[in-house]
């Protein structure tokens, strides 16, 4: 995992003129702080700082991989993948590279993505990355929005395990007319950023990111229960058998809401929302990096991953781990 050194509080949000409290976003969401990338740093940059920490940790050379996958919504250019960037940096010279759009689920497509080249036989080793550097395309004025978000990256190696090893299902969704609920209008081929169209505070506002937190809040609820039952099925597991459940960190009380719906003991859920925010595609690996640090997470348990996020999408994998910590 890597996360910008800048850490900006609920505090520092409200000197800076944003009307809110620490207390709001404290209640309503779990965050408490978040991390912040400078004008110098893109995506790019977390992304090949936690992708060389995952092959490091994975014993794998870099050019061992046959793929750089890279979830994100915020790459460091339009066009071409970040992940070439990433492929470049660390030298995986015999991978193939591309990103995936899947927002918040991001990762969570990602490592599907990979499980099924892998299962295939057509690749043995892919590197997933998530990174997100959403402060970029946030307005700071915007009290609804720019509370929740923050910087960071996370990144995995995936190789061939045995059978009933490793990644046991998979579900992804998608529901695109949910596509206003989260997103950031100008900037691509319906409304390109150029001097014609860059020219009054509408279209000023179009380049930053919009969200009905509300409607968001409410599909989140719905589609997270149905989506881990869904997955579960997949895999003959119910939910009395997670050891561990690893979700996207949008809000606590929907991190919270999805433990009590199946009898999740709090210790068997990673929490880092308060400190990070939503760092959409990164939420999940940096959780499951944190996870393993601290001993919650151990060779044979059942860990459940669950994204949601913008498109609309929804995706979760179950896992039986495959690492030992030694923790
Ligand atoms: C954004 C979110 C925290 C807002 O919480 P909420 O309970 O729905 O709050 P509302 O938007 O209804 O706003 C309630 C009031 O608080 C105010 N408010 C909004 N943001 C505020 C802030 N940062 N500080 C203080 N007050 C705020 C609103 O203006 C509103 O005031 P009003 O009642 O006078 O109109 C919540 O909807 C949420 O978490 N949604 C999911 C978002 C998400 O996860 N997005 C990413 C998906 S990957």
């Amino acid at each position: 995992m890597s996360l910008p050194p800048n850490v900006i509080t609920n505090d520092d949000l409200k000197k800076n003129g944003l009307e809110t409290t620490n207390e709001w976003i404290v209640q309503r969401t779990g965050i408490r702080e978040r991390r912040v990338t400078d004008a110098e740093t893109a995506s790019s940059d977390l992304a090949i700082a936690a992708s060389l920490q995952a092959l490091e940790d994975a014993g794998i050379d870099a050019k061992d991989l046959d793929l750089v996958l890279c979830a994100t919504a915020t790459g460091d250019y339009v066009w071409p993948a970040t992940a070439c960037i990433i492929q470049q940096a660390i030298g995986a010279t015999k991978a193939g590279a591309f990103d995936l759009s899947a927002a918040c689920s991001g990762f969570c497509y990602g490592v599907s993505t990979a499980t099924g080249f892998i299962q295939s036989g057509m690749m043995d080793k892919i590197l997933v990355v998530g990174v997100d550097t959403l402060t970029k395309h946030l307005d700071w004025k915007d009290r609804s929005t720019c509370i929740l978000f923050g910087d960071g990256a996370g990144a995995a190696v995936l190789s061939a395990c045995a059978p009933n090893e490793g990644v046991l299902s998979s579900v992804l969704g998608a529901d695109g007319s949910g596509l206003k609920s989260v997103w950031l209008p100008a900037g691509g081929t319906r409304t390109p950023i150029n001097a014609e169209t860059f020219t009054d505070s509408a279209s000023e506002h179009d380049t930053h990111l919009q969200m009905n937190g509300r409607e968001v809040y409410e599909f989140a609820v719905k589609i997270v229960p149905q989506t881990i039952l869904e997955a579960l099925d997949k895999a003959c597991l119910r939910p009395s058998d997670i050891d561990l459940l690893v979700m996207h960190q949008a809000n606590i009380r929907i991190l919270h809401s999805a433990a009590e719906r199946f009898g999740i003991a709090l210790d068997r859920l990673v929490v880092n929302v308060d400190r990070y925010g939503n760092t959409s595609a990164a939420s999940i690996p940096i959780a499951l990096r944190e996870a393993a640090d601290s001993g919650k997470l151990h060779k044979g348990d059942i860990v459940v991953t669950m994204g949601f996020g913008a498109g609309l999408t929804w995706g979760a994998n179950v896992i039986r781990w495959t690492r030992d910590y030694g923790i």
